[in-house]
Order: structure tokens, then C-alpha cells, then sequence
């Protein structure tokens, strides 16, 4: 029997748990209403086919009869509304299917030791899988070495760990392919600015892998492509729109010729659109704007002319994340990067239509 319940009250006081409200399970939390949950809305391009309803279908635990699947879940927090997204998912998805699913989910609040210590809860939980959004890349050979020797899969979800430590620190790692979002900003930047000008960057958190990838991504291709586009300058936002707001404030103090502004997220993207707003100046025209995510924010922004694109990121990774769990915990094999299909959208794409169908 899994020791959920008689460690949950510690785990909630040491995390100051939960994002949305609910509480650090989801076997005690009543479902949401179907329209409420991201997963009710229209799926990705590459899912539209599958009806909400049976995207909301848990996988069956077949091996282990009627014992629930128990997933341990160590949220990194709440900096951006694609994060949030990524909670709600989650969160809906287990609140729909407590009939084979327990949730112990913690909010970590962007540090890296809270996220350690409900590791550490989860192992002495005895959680089937532990899944989680590693803050940063590095500092985790010790937590994820402990979740190896107690026997308990991990499961990477939406950014990875530094390599040299050790890719068997890990079964699998679900998550976007960051690199790629780099390059088609970089493609499509070049296109905006027709091969000429000066770029900057706002980079999302220091040491993040979907930070430290993005930017490899972007600026090897401008590097290698793109003589006569310059990147003035690249600082952290910490992917905030608070922090892209102020950084890009400061860019615009400094430099009086930024043609372009290349985020590492939507909500950055958001705020650098405040602040060129508030120097004066038309965003998506004097400056163009391209983001990453695909959050509905950014595609009202493209509708409304200030923002020229978004390389998408889904956080719609829950039946995912379950799905693979519940195969791990039957003791199947699963591929090493389960890998996202994410589109590339640019303004002139983007109708009323497309805007209230975005899921996120
Ligand atoms: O790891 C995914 C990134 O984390 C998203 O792009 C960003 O919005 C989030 O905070």
C-alpha cells in the first residue's frame, strides 16, 4: 500500500503547496467542470481528431489489478501562463481519473531545492513514477541517484538535465525539442527583417535547459546564416513578463537601433511589447517580436499586429505523462526523448477563429 496519504500533510507544509487551488492530491480533489480544464478546448493541429473525452480516458495500470497509478508530480512553479497551463493539464487530467489515478503534486516555487525535497517526499511516498520539470540543468545526480536506488522511474517533463550527468539518471524525458524553437526564430526573424539589422534577446531562466537550448538554437543560426544581423545583446528575463518588461526597458535605454527582439517565452514577449509601447514606439512594426510557447496571449498580440510570431511549445503533455507512467510502472520500455510536434505560426496566420481555438 502507497504511504500517500500519511506523508501528504508534511509535503503540503514544507512546499506551501498548490498552484490553482487544489489541494496536494487529486484523489481528494473534486473534478473540475469539462469547460474549465485546457484539455476541453480544442487539441493541438496534430490531435484534433481525438474528442476531449477520450483524450481524458487514464491509461489502465494492467499489471498491478485495481491499484491506482500513483505519479508524483514536482512542479517548478508559476512564472508564466504557459506554466500554469502545464498545472491546470495536469492537475484536470488526474481530477478526471481518480479512478486509476492518484496525483501528488507540489509547487515548488522556481527552486531548485524545493523541488529536491518533494522528490525526496515522493520517494519516501513510494510513488510508482516521480515526473518533473528539472528548474536547471545540473545539481541532480544525487535526488534522481536516490530515486534509482529506491527503484522508482523518473520522467522529465518539458525541459532535460545536463547530459554529463548521466542519461540513466532518467528513464524518459517528455518534452519539446528547444533547439529546433531556436532555429525557426532565428528563420523566421531573418525573414522580418529581410537578411539586415540588430537583434536582442531576452533569455528565460539562467541555466534552464529549455533557456540554454533555445538560445544555441537562435544564435548558431543567426551565426551561421546571417551576416548582417547582429545580436546586440542577450540578458535573462526569467521568463517572466514582469522581467521582460524591465529588461527590455533597459535595452531601449541603451540602444537606440534595436530593430527586433527575439524571447525565449510569450509572457517576455508580452512585456518587451509593454515597454516598446511605452518608449513610443509600434511593436511588431519598429520592433518586430517573436516569442516561443504559442500562449493565447501571443496570438491575440499577433491578431492585433503587435507581435510577428510564436514558435510553439505545448504544455498539453498530461495524457502523455500518465500514458508513459502507467507503462513504466507495468515495466514496459519507452523511448528515451518522447518528443512534442510543435507548428510555427506567424501574424498572418492568425484570425479571430485561430485565436479562440488555441487550447492554452
Ligand atoms: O520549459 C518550458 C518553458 O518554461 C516555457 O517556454 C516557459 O514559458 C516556461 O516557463
Amino acid at each position: 500500500m502507497k504511504k500517500v496519504v500519511a506523508l501528504l500533510t508534511g509535503l503540503t507544509m514544507a512546499m506551501g503547496l498548490v498552484a490553482c487551488g487544489n489541494s496536494s492530491t487529486q484523489t481528494a480533489a473534486p473534478a473540475p467542470a469539462a469547460e474549465e480544464a485546457p484539455a476541453a478546448e480544442p487539441a493541438p493541429a496534430e490531435e484534433e481528431t481525438e474528442a476531449p473525452d477520450e483524450q481524458a480516458e487514464a491509461p489502465a495500470a494492467e499489471s498491478t489489478g485495481n491499484e491506482k497509478l500513483v505519479v508524483g508530480f514536482a512542479q517548478i512553479g508559476q512564472e508564466s501562463g504557459w506554466r500554469d497551463a502545464e498545472t491546470n493539464d495536469v492537475q484536470w487530467y488526474a481530477a478526471r481519473n481518480t479512478d486509476t489515478i492518484e496525483l501528488a503534486f507540489a509547487d515548488a516555487q522556481q527552486k531548485q531545492e524545493n523541488q529536491i525535497k518533494a522528490i525526496r517526499n515522493f520517494i519516501e511516498m513510494d510513488v510508482d513514477v516521480i515526473a518533473f520539470p528539472p528548474v536547471v540543468e545540473t545539481g541532480w545526480e544525487a535526488v534522481l541517484t536516490e530515486c534509482q536506488e529506491a527503484g522508482i522511474p523518473v520522467i522529465l517533463v518539458d525541459r532535460g538535465i545536463d547530459a554529463s550527468a548521466g542519461e540513466d539518471l532518467y528513464t524518459t524525458m517528455i518534452a519539446s525539442d528547444h533547439v529546433w524553437a531556436g532555429e525557426q526564430a532565428a528563420i523566421v526573424m531573418n525573414d522580418l527583417l529581410g537578411g539586415t539589422g540588430k537583434v536582442v534577446e531576452l533569455e528565460g531562466t539562467v541555466g534552464a535547459s529549455a533557456a540554454v537550448q533555445r538560445k544555441q538554437g537562435f544564435d548558431d543560426y543567426i551565426a551561421n546564416n546571417c551576416p548582417d544581423i547582429e545580436i546586440l545583446d542577450s540578458q535573462t528575463g526569467d521568463f517572466t513578463r514582469a522581467m521582460g518588461k524591465e529588461v527590455m526597458e533597459s535595452f531601449l535605454k541603451s540602444y537606440s537601433d534595436i530593430d527586433a527582439v527575439f524571447c525565449h517565452n510569450d509572457d517576455m514577449a508580452l512585456g518587451a511589447i509593454e515597454a516598446i509601447k511605452e518608449a513610443g514606439l509600434k511593436p511588431g512594426e519598429d520592433i518586430k517580436v517573436v516569442g516561443v510557447d504559442g500562449v493565447k496571449g501571443a496570438f491575440e498580440s499577433m491578431l492585433a499586429g503587435e507581435m510577428n510570431c510564436t514558435v510553439e511549445c505545448t504544455p498539453i503533455l498530461a495524457q502523455q505523462i500518465f500514458d508513459t507512467a502507467a507503462k513504466l510502472k507495468n515495466g514496459e520500455t519507452v523511448d528515451k526523448w518522447i518528443m512534442s510536434a510543435d507548428g510555427v505560426y506567424t501574424a498572418d496566420q492568425v484570425t479571430q477563429e485561430v485565436v479562440d481555438g488555441r487550447q492554452y
